[in-house]
C-alpha cells in the first residue's frame, strides 16, 4: 500500500505537493469514487484518475546489470541467498530480470518493470542473440564444435545453430575458451550443449546480449539503458534488425 499523492507523484504527473493540491481539490479519483483525504492508501490494482485521466501506475525503467556469480536471477530468495534485486537498491520501482542466468553464471542481465518489453525479449519467435564465453575442461576441435554450429540434440530437443569461436586453449592445463553465440533461452542451456559434446563447463560468462556488452562495468555493478539502447532493442526484437 501507497499514499496517494506519493503514487501520483511517481507516475509523472504532478510534484507530490501539486498532487496533494489535487485530491484535496476533488481532482483525483480512486476507482471511480472521488477521494478528498491525504493519508488515502491504493495498491498496485487501485485505478487513479487526475482530472478524468487514469495515470499509469510506474515510470518504466530499465537496467543492465554485472551479475557476479553466485546470486541467483530473482528478486528474493527463500534461502536467503544473494539474489539480483540486492545489487539495485534504491531504486523504487519494482523491478525484475529479464530471463535468468544460473547461480553460478555471471555476466549481462537487464532488469525491469515493463512486463511487455520483458515478454518481447523474451520471447523465442524474436531471436535475440547472446553471446557466452565459457572456459571448458577440455579441448574439442574444430569438428566437434561443428556439431553445435548446426544444432545438437539435447534432452528438450534440437537445437538452433549456433555461433562458436575457439578463443584460446591452454594443453598443459587442458582447458579451453570457447565464445557460443545462441538465441534460445533453455534451461542451462549453454552449460547442456558443451556437455552434450563431451566438455564440461567450468565458468560461464554472458558478454553480450544483443547490440549490449559489459563495457564500464565491474561485476556488482549496473546502469540505466538508455532511451535509445531500449527503442533499438525493441526495434531489433519486433523486425530482427535495427532499422
Ligand atoms: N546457459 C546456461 O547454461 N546458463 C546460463 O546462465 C545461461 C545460458
Amino acid at each position: 500500500m501507497e499514499r496517494l499523492q506519493k503514487v501520483i507523484a511517481h507516475s509523472g504527473v504532478a510534484s507530490r505537493r501539486k498532487a496533494e493540491q489535487l485530491i484535496i481539490e476533488g481532482k483525483v479519483k480512486v476507482n471511480g469514487e472521488k477521494v478528498t483525504e491525504l493519508g488515502t492508501k491504493v495498491t498496485g490494482t487501485d485505478k487513479i484518475e487526475v482530472a478524468g485521466v487514469q495515470i499509469e501506475r510506474e515510470n518504466k525503467v530499465y537496467y543492465l546489470l554485472y551479475k557476479p556469480r553466485g546470486v541467483i536471477s530473482a528478486v528474493s530468495d527463500d534461502k536467503k541467498r544473494k539474489v539480483v534485486t540486492d545489487f539495485l537498491q534504491g531504486i523504487d520501482e519494482r523491478i525484475y530480470p529479464v530471463g535468468r542466468l544460473d547461480y553460478d553464471t555471471s555476466g549481462i542481465l537487464l532488469m525491469t518493470n515493463d512486463g511487455e518489453f520483458a515478454n518481447l525479449l523474451m520471447h523465442p519467435s524474436n531471436e535475440i542473440d547472446k553471446t557466452y564465453v565459457a572456459r571448458l575442461k577440455g579441448i574439442p576441435n574444430k569438428g566437434t564444435l561443428r556439431q553445435l554450429e548446426k544444432g545438437i540434440k539435447l534432452e528438450d530437443g534440437m537445437t538452433a545453430p549456433a555461433k562458436v569461436k575457439m578463443l584460446s586453449s591452454d594443453k598443459r592445463q587442458n582447458k579451453s575458451i570457447v565464445e557460443i553465440t545462441i538465441h534460445e533461452g533453455r534451461n542451462r542451456q549453454v552449460r547442456r550443449m558443451f556437455e552434450a559434446i563431451g566438455y564440461p563447463v567450468q565458468k560461464l560468462k554472458r558478454e553480450r546480449f544483443a547490440f549490449l556488452t559489459l563495457h564500464g562495468l565491474n561485476a556488482g555493478e549496473a546502469r540505466e539503458l538508455t532511451p535509445h539502447e531500449v527503442k533499438q532493442l525493441r526495434t531489433l526484437a519486433e523486425t530482427g534488425s535495427l532499422r
